[in-house]
């Protein structure tokens, strides 16, 4: 038997990892990818071959990840309940994809991941590998095995020689999960949701009272949707998001502090720091202003929960997340154009936004004579043939009462 298993080369994957080969008796393959959480791969090499992986897949996926998940996402504004980006969301399909791509040329029966029992994680990890696999197998060791306490977890890793970093020893302080879009943080002295947020839980940006006293300005080119430079300058996708998250961590922006319903049914508290999204969002949303038509907009707006719920919820690979994603991209098509922002002190702030695909007409909204370009009579009718049946409503009202 032999299975590919999300590696990350932590301690607890590490003893997945040792847990699949002697519990199980499976031959173990690994793969770890680079979603631009900021660690070093090849320690994660290292410790695999150490405890006898049968193979060892290292991807960079970092450009795939924001051309191929997170841009289309952008593309709809995606939020889930009113404020959260998605991050950990969005990443766990592009894992599994390949999970289970390795799985068919390992000639691998089964897939394995680290998430618990009782999170969305492991929702999204299997119900992506079964979109994409019918028959694939998934073991999900949280959920089946009887290291239930750190205690456990840690004779466990002794007894089998795994090495446990010197801080890793005691009670990790929290749960921490990081890719290119951002940094969730859960757990431990996070889940009284009454105390404030530690600050050494921010990892990626700068409180707001910390970030410098000067604005700092910057311009935001989009194609079809899509940010293709900064300041002029044509960058990859991977590349502008880097920078974004360069520029939104030093003026502290995109941190939230968040009580969300978890799809299991509990409602749990993280902290995240989304610094280049946060600032890609109000930039894509500045290029919309200008290039959607109203229609289109208020349509496309009114999806927009029910897409970030299919993503939350793990249905990336669905029907009808792909009916949403074609909608969508269809009213991308002139969202072409630059904004130019303002970062400052937490907030990024669309100053400016223009585009040679501009639904804008100066001509018609000018306050000065606008030489006959809008006939002001004609709003006459439109208003009365609008206020006919809520005046039919007052009159009857009035009648009752
Ligand atoms: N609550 C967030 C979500 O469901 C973040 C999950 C973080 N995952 C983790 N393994 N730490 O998308
Ligand atoms: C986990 O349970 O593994 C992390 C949290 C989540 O998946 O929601």
């Amino acid at each position: 038997k032999k299975v590919v298993l999300a590696y990350s080369g932590g301690l607890d994957t590490s003893i997945i990892l040792k847990w699949l080969q002697t519990e199980y008796g499976c031959e173990v393959v690994t793969f770890t990818a680079d979603l631009g959480q900021g660690e070093e791969l090849e320690p994660a090499r290292a410790k695999a071959e150490m405890m006898g992986a049968t193979s060892i897949h290292i991807e960079d996926l970092r450009e795939e990840f924001v051309r191929d998940f997170v841009f289309p996402m952008f593309r709809a504004n995606a939020i889930y309940e009113g404020l959260y980006l998605l991050g950990t969301s969005i990443a766990r399909p592009l894992i599994s994809k390949r999970l289970v791509e390795i799985a068919e040329a390992e000639g691998a029966d089964a897939v394995a991941h680290g998430a618990t029992g009782k999170g969305n994680d492991q929702v999204r990890f299997e119900l992506a590998a079964y979109a994409l696999n019918p028959d694939i197998k998934v073991i999900a060791p949280w959920r089946e095995w009887d290291l239930t306490s750190r205690t456990k977890l840690i004779d466990f890793a002794e007894k089998h020689q795994i090495p446990i970093a010197k801080d890793k020893r005691g009670e990790a302080p929290f749960s921490v999960d990081a890719n290119l879009l951002h940094t969730s943080s859960e757990g431990k002295v996070l889940e009284d949701p009454a105390e404030a947020a530690p600050d050494y839980v921010y990892q990626r940006t700068v409180s707001p009272e910390d970030a410098p006293n000067e604005p700092e300005f910057i311009e935001i080119g989009f194609e079809k949707g899509d940010a293709v430079s900064i300041n002029g300058e044509a960058l990859s996708p991977a590349t502008i998001l880097t920078k974004l998250n360069e520029l939104g961590g030093k003026h502290g922006i995109g941190r939230l502090d968040f009580v969300e319903n978890r799809f299991v049914g509990m409602k749990s508290r993280g902290i995240y720091e989304t610094p280049g999204g946060t600032v890609l969002l109000e930039a894509h949303r500045g290029i919309e202003q200008i290039t959607l038509d109203s229609g289109a907009g208020h349509l496309k707006d009114s999806l927009m929960p029910r897409y970030a719920e299919l993503i939350y919820n793990g249905f990336w690979f669905s029907p009808e997340r792909e009916m949403l994603q074609a909608a969508i991209d269809k009213s991308q098509e002139h969202v072409t154009g630059t904004v130019r922002l303002k970062l400052y002190k937490g907030a990024a702030t669309c100053v400016g936004r223009w585009s040679d695909h501009s639904l804008y007409s100066e001509a018609h909204v000018t306050f000065e004579d606008d030489a006959g370009a809008y006939d002001q009579k004609d709003a006459q009718g439109f208003i009365q043939l609008n206020a006919l049946r809520l005046k039919l409503l007052a009159a009857r009202n009035r009648r009752l009462k």
